[in-house]
């Protein structure tokens, strides 16, 4: 990631994110504490259960476990950013789903408080966003991929260029000495 101001969003963000999967752990486990065998069928947690007792184990509410393959990194800017953006807004569903299951206030109020986070980085990464195609050429945001390719000073130096030639767009912020946009 070539843009200081815009590593610094998705660390904070990251770093966020790190301790929602700690409070949702929490709550999951707090909630399958001291249950009964009775409690656990009602409930529709057996399958869980049988596989993993009350341990606290990453998986979707369908029951498909959590991999790398969720990662969708692909080594662009503009296409991961967007990536973010859905993922967020599939959080927020996610969220606003689990509400309408509700009854528990201990369990409305920190799910109320992720959904917001989750709205909010939805924001912070729009900003991003912009943040990257106000470095970019706006005729053609995808002429240049700034994580990858170099522009026309650097590529006079004998370094990579944008694989479509349109290397005097975008600006190489990764070379300390290229300052171009
Ligand atoms: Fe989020």
């Amino acid at each position: 990631m070539p843009y200081p101001e815009l590593k610094a969003i998705l660390t904070d963000i990251g770093t966020e994110e790190l301790a929602h999967l700690e409070m949702i752990g929490a709550i999951v486990y707090q909630l399958t504490q001291n249950l009964t065998p009775e409690e656990i069928k009602k409930a529709g947690f057996d399958t869980y259960f049988v596989d993993h007792t009350t341990g606290i184990y990453p998986q979707a509410a369908s029951g498909t476990p959590f991999t790398a393959a969720y990662i969708q990194s692909k080594g662009d800017v503009i296409t991961d950013l967007h990536e973010d953006l859905a993922a967020e807004q599939k959080a927020r569903t996610t969220y606003d789903n689990i509400l309408r299951f509700c009854d528990d206030p201990d369990v409305i109020d920190p799910i109320r408080f992720l959904r917001e986070r989750e709205v909010v980085h939805y924001q912070r990464f729009g900003e991003g966003l912009r943040i990257a195609t106000d470095n970019l050429d706006s005729k053609n945001f995808y002429a240049f991929n700034p994580e990858f390719d170099k522009c026309g000073k650097c590529a006079g130096k004998g370094k990579r260029v944008s694989a479509d030639k349109k290397q005097e767009n975008g600006n190489c912020a990764d070379d300390k000495s290229c300052g171009r946009k």
